[in-house]
This record gives structure tokens, C-alpha cells and sequence, in this order.
């Protein structure tokens, strides 16, 4: 059994139960097809679990809660197997004396599991995380850091876990490999997350886990250590977020806040980067300095998803502004078509988490072929921020609906501001368009607004495509890129099918899907490929199509002759059209998704961070 999951766990003076609860709520976006606690109680280890929503395992709790001021969470996303209460966490061995959370996979477990059942042990469920508490139970001789210690050392794989055992109920273990966790400090109390949500609401110091480090906590201070052993001095890292960032702050769904918010992730992720004239962008942290930038001879972006789709827009922003070959390729298939990288190879890795496993892996090839690796992520000490050698962080703020919006834009940019910092290095953009590039995007804030102000007129278009099962986003350029992300965005909270086309590519084939009523989502924003777009668009209309044009100020008044339904954008510069249009596509899923009853922010099948590959 996979899993990519939610940890959480409490040592202090309070009750730990509420703790975890809500803890895990925070952390409800990581997996949610199960979830459990396991609290020390006066009767000793004790645990409770149920299958699906948290809610369920809170209405079980009321009905039978645990009392003890130490405990651990889980809440799971299984990607194999059906989720049930024997697969979910806390596991414990057969003797009920150590039990686990845990997040990753342990690669060798059916060894382990073999061995251990040659000596006795029995499994209730077919994970692997069972096998770790029985494998820290074999190995304790009195001390449950060193048994962790000794049973990770026979674990291969990639994982986080969190452990509390009967022995020593004072003490709670975390050890990191390659998943993330931390460990929040407060006053004699302590707390252990695999995100920084999840303890928000009682500190704000905490430490970042590094790949093969563990920690053993008591209420009143934590000891970092390698898996060998070895002591680890570290700094606390200060988390200066206020909760109500992570949380929906009055609107319906996470979806509908965040994407309300891109004005102001805009304005965020373009602060202290443009000089005070406006005519520069200033990168004051960035490794990657203009003469480093010289040497760079081609780019690879690697990423997955909607990060991907920005990286497609990126692909056309660094080819236009330094003319430099810029290939685009998914994570998952990037390490296994042996690209070509050389030492002047850039490889931009994009991802909101900076936690998805195939971005990761895709990171640390690049990197092992020794290119040099740039990271454009959203979450500061994220294993992919911590690994790259340089990093622009996205302000986009946490993003917690599974669909992406803010972290997008945001990605947008960060392109931009890249693009025009690395056509000043090499003098490919003259210093007038440059300036002329930032004003546009300083305007691009209240572009946005203007847009989530048509929120009405958008659910309107929305509602209309809400009962279709299937429909086409068509665009050329960066149109294409952006109607990529319209249509992933439809089909993951709408669960409406789409399909996204280059403009002149219908003909090829896909025309013959098109028949009377089918809706056809236009975007036409580029001025110098709207007349062919356009032909595409009489092109689907003759066989019966309905379009709906998301049309640039000014194509508006021609476009109005050929499409039967349009939503105009603001007027900004070409190149930063896909950073407003892609705005009402976001609201166009969105609506569609309320208007067809889904849980927006938790569609089925998917989960927010995908840290298995
Ligand atoms: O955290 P990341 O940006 O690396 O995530 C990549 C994708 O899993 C993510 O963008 C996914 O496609 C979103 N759910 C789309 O809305």
C-alpha cells in the first residue's frame, strides 16, 4: 500500500486529542480516505480509526474519546487498495506496545514482513507501515531511540514517521527520509507535523527535518540527531504566517478564496524584485547572477500538472526574452527519456509544494548529470527549495484546495521576472521594453481584480456548460498553454471531460467530436495569431459548435461577430495575457463544480501533494 498522508503528533500538558484533531484538519488536504489517532491514556496505548472523512473519525472520538496528554494523527490517501480501517494508521505490532504514523512507502517491506513472521509476529493489514512498529518492537531493548534508530536502518525507501510506544510514554520519535516533517517547539508542550498548518495555532518556532535526520521529543525539548546517532545542532525557523492565511477567510470553498487572493499574490511575488525606478527586476537572493546567466546555453522546465502548464508559459516567455532553447517536459517522464544535459544546462524545476516525488526525482537527476538546478516553488525549506541551487519562492501564501489558482499566477510571475531579469544580462530586450514589461505587470493586480468583479457573469458561462459531458479548450501560443490549464482545471473539480487543442490542430482529427451543441471554450488574446484562431473558431461553429470566447480588450469587437457567448480581459501586453485570462477559466471550473454539487476543494481521486511517484 502507497500512500502520501498526513502526521501529526502532541506531547505537553493538555489534552492531546482536540490537538491532533485539528491538527489534522489542517492536514486534511494531504489524504482523506481515512484517518485515526493513537493517545497514551490510563488504560495505555490506546487507539481509535475510521475510513473516509475526518468527520467521521471526530463523531467516533465524541462517542468514545481518549483522554492523555500525548499522542499521534494520521489522515491517508491510499493509492493502492481500498482504503479500511485494518490499512489505516496508527499501526502497532501484535503486542500492542509500539504504534506508527507514517507517510512514504517502505520499499522492502514484504522482506521485513517475511522475516518478522518467521519470528512470531502477525499483521492485521497489508501495509508496510505495520511493519515498522513490529520492527521497532523486535528491536527494543529498553530504549525506544535507539530501537527507531536500528529499525530504520533495515527500512529502504522514502518516508516520514512519527512514533509513540507504552514503554515510554514520555517520548515521542520522528525520523524524516525524504518525506517532509517538522517539529514545532512550544512551552512545555512539543509537536511534530509533516506541515506547518497543522501546529500554526500553537507555535510559531519550528524545526525543518532534513533527509536522514530524527528527532526524540519530550515535553520539554527535542534532540535532533542523524539515523547514526550523531547529535544535530539546527536553527529554529520562525514561521511569521498568520493562521487566517490557511484559512477560508469567509468564502464558500479554498478554491474561490485563493483565487480571490491573486491580486495579491501578484503584488507579493513581484515585492522588493523590481528596482525602485521600475526599470530593473532585482533578484537580491538569487545564486544565479547575470554572468551565471551568461553561460546558460539551453533550459529544461520539469514539472508536473498545473505547475507544468505554467513552465509551458514560461517556455514561450524565455524563448521570447532571451532566445534561448527552452524545452518543457513532465517530471514523471523527464528521468526516463535520457535528456540531454550538459554543465550549461538550466533545468527550472516548478511546484507549489516543492514536495511532489516526480519533480524531486526529476531535481536530483538534472542535478546528478550536473546541471545546474533552479527551483520556483511556493514553500520555503520544501525538499525541492532545499535542493535546488538556486530558488524563487512563489508568494503565493499556502495554497490549500487540491486545484491549483494562486500557486499558478503566481509561477506567471516569477517567468516574467526571470525572463526580463535574464534579457537585461544578455541584452536581448532593450531597457525600454523591459520597463515598459514591469509597468504592465504592476497593473496586472487590479487587471485581476477587475476580472473576479465579473464573478456573476462568469458562473453565468459556467452554468451553461455545466450539464455538457464534454467539451474543447482551443487557443495557438500562449493560448494553448493557457487553455491546457482551463481544461485540467474543468476536469479535476467539475469531473466534466475536456480536451485541450491547439487552435489549428482540430482539424487533424478532433473536429469530428464536434457536434451541434458542443460548448467550445476560444481563448484569443495573442493580436497576432487572433485572425487564425478565429478561422478555427467559424471552423467548429459550422459543425454545430457552441463558442465561448475569452477574448483580449480590444479583439473584442470582431471577435463578437463569430463567437456566441465572450468574456473580454483587460488589455495588457501579449506575453502576460496568460496571467488574466487564465482567471475567469478558474471561476469557469469552479462554478461548474458548485453548480454540479462537488466538493470543490477535495475532488474525488486526487490529493494536494503527490509525494509518490
Ligand atoms: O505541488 P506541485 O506544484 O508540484 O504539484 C503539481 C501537481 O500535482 C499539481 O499542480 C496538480 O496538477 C494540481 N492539482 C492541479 O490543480
Amino acid at each position: 500500500m502507497l500512500k502520501m498522508c498526513g502526521i501529526v503528533g502532541y506531547i505537553g500538558y493538555r489534552d492531546s486529542q482536540p490537538i491532533l484533531l485539528e491538527g489534522l484538519k489542517k492536514l486534511e488536504y494531504r489524504g482523506y480516505d481515512s484517518a485515526g489517532v493513537a493517545v497514551f491514556t490510563e488504560h495505555g496505548l490506546e487507539i481509535r480509526k475510521t475510513v473516509g472523512r475526518l468527520s467521521n473519525l471526530e463523531a467516533r472520538l465524541r462517542e468514545q474519546p481518549l483522554r492523555g496528554t500525548v499522542g499521534i494523527g494520521h489522515t491517508r490517501w491510499a493509492t493502492h487498495g481500498k482504503p479500511s480501517v485494518a490499512n489505516s494508521h496508527p499501526h502497532t505490532d501484535h503486542t500492542f506496545k509500539v504504534s506508527v504514523v507514517h507517510n512514504g512507502i517502505i520499499e522492502n517491506y514484504l522482506e521485513l514482513k517475511e522475516e518478522l513472521m518467521l519470528k512470531g509476529h502477525r499483521f492485521q493489514s497489508e501495509t508496510d507501515t505495520e511493519v515498522i512498529s513490529h520492527l521497532i518492537a523486535a528491536e527494543y531493548d529498553g530504549d525506544i531511540v535507539r530501537a527507531v534508530r536500528k529499525a530504520v536502518r533495515k527500512m529502504r525507501g522514502a518516508f516520514a514517521i512519527a512514533v509513540l510506544t507504552e514503554y515510554e510514554p514520555d517520548r515521542l520519535v520522528a525520523v524524516r527520509l525524504a518525506s517532509p516533517l517538522i517539529i514545532g517547539v512550544g512551552e512545555g508542550e512539543m509537536f511534530v507535523a509533516s506541515d506547518i498548518p497543522a501546529i500554526l495555532e500553537y507555535t510559531r518556532d519550528v524545526y525543518i527535518l532534513n533527509d536522514g535526520e530524527m528527532a526524540a521529543i519530550t515535553r520539554d525539548g527535542v534532540e535532533l540527531m542523524t539515523i547514526e546517532g550523531n547529535p544535530i545542532a539546527k536553527e529554529k525557523f520562525h514561521v511569521d504566517w498568520d493562521l487566517m492565511t490557511a484559512e477560508k477567510a469567509g468564502f464558500e470553498h479554498f478554491m474561490l478564496k485563493e483565487i480571490h487572493e491573486q491580486p495579491r499574490a501578484y503584488r507579493d511575488t513581484m515585492r522588493g524584485r523590481i528596482a525602485a525606478d521600475g526599470r530593473d527586476v532585482v533578484f537580491p537572493d538569487l545564486g544565479l547572477t547575470p554572468e551565471r546567466l551568461r553561460e546558460i546555453r539551453r533550459v529544461h522546465i520539469v514539472a508536473c500538472g498545473t505547475a507544468l502548464h505554467a513552465g509551458m508559459v514560461g517556455k514561450h516567455v524565455i524563448e521570447r526574452l532571451t532566445r534561448i532553447p527552452t524545452e518543457t517536459d513532465y517530471a514523471s517522464e523527464y528521468r526516463y527519456r535520457s535528456p540531454i544535459i550538459t554543465p550549461d544546462t538550466l533545468v527550472i524545476v516548478v511546484s507549489q509544494s516543492g514536495e511532489t516525488a516526480d519533480t524531486l526525482a526529476a531535481l536530483r537527476e538534472a542535478k546528478r548529470q550536473g546541471a545546474r538546478v533552479l527551483a520556483i516553488t511556493n514553500v520555503i525549506g520544501s525538499s525541492v527549495a532545499r535542493e535546488a541551487d538556486d530558488v524563487i519562492i512563489t508568494q503565493a501564501g499556502p495554497e490549500i484546495a487540491v486545484a491549483s489558482t494562486k500557486a499558478y499566477t503566481t509561477q506567471l510571475i516569477a517567468f516574467y521576472l526571470l525572463g526580463l531579469y535574464w534579457a537585461k544580462a544578455l541584452g536581448t530586450l532593450p531597457d525600454e521594453e523591459i520597463a515598459r514589461t514591469l509597468a504592465a505587470m504592476q497593473a496586472l493586480p487590479e487587471q485581476a481584480e477587475r476580472i473576479l468583479a465579473q464573478g456573476d457573469d462568469i458562473k453565468a458561462l459556467a452554468e451553461s456548460i455545466a450539464r455538457h459531458q464534454s467539451l474543447f479548450f482551443i487557443g495557438r501560443g500562449l493560448d494553448f498553454a493557457v487553455a491546457l490549464e482551463g481544461s485540467l482545471k474543468l476536469k479535476e473539480i467539475s469531473y466534466i471531460h475536456s480536451e485541450a487543442y491547439a487552435a489549428g490542430e482540430l482539424k487533424h482529427g478532433t473536429l469530428a467530436l464536434i457536434e451541434e451543441g458542443v460548448p467550445v471554450i476560444a481563448l484569443m488574446t495573442q493580436e497576432e495569431l487572433y485572425e487564425k484562431t478565429l478561422s478555427n473558431v467559424k471552423e467548429a461553429k459550422a459543425r454545430g459548435a457552441r463558442v465561448i470566447g475569452i477574448v483580449s480588450e480590444g479583439l473584442d469587437a470582431e471577435a463578437a461577430k463569430s463567437v456566441d457567448r465572450m468574456f473580454v480581459v483587460p488589455r495588457t501586453l501579449p506575453l502576460l495575457a496568460p496571467a488574466l485570462s487564465v482567471v475567469p477559466l478558474q471561476l469557469i471550473a469552479y462554478y461548474a463544480a458548485v453548480t454540479l454539487g462537488h466538493d470543490v476543494d477535495k475532488p474525488r481521486n486526487l490529493a494536494k501533494s503527490v509525494t509518490v511517484e
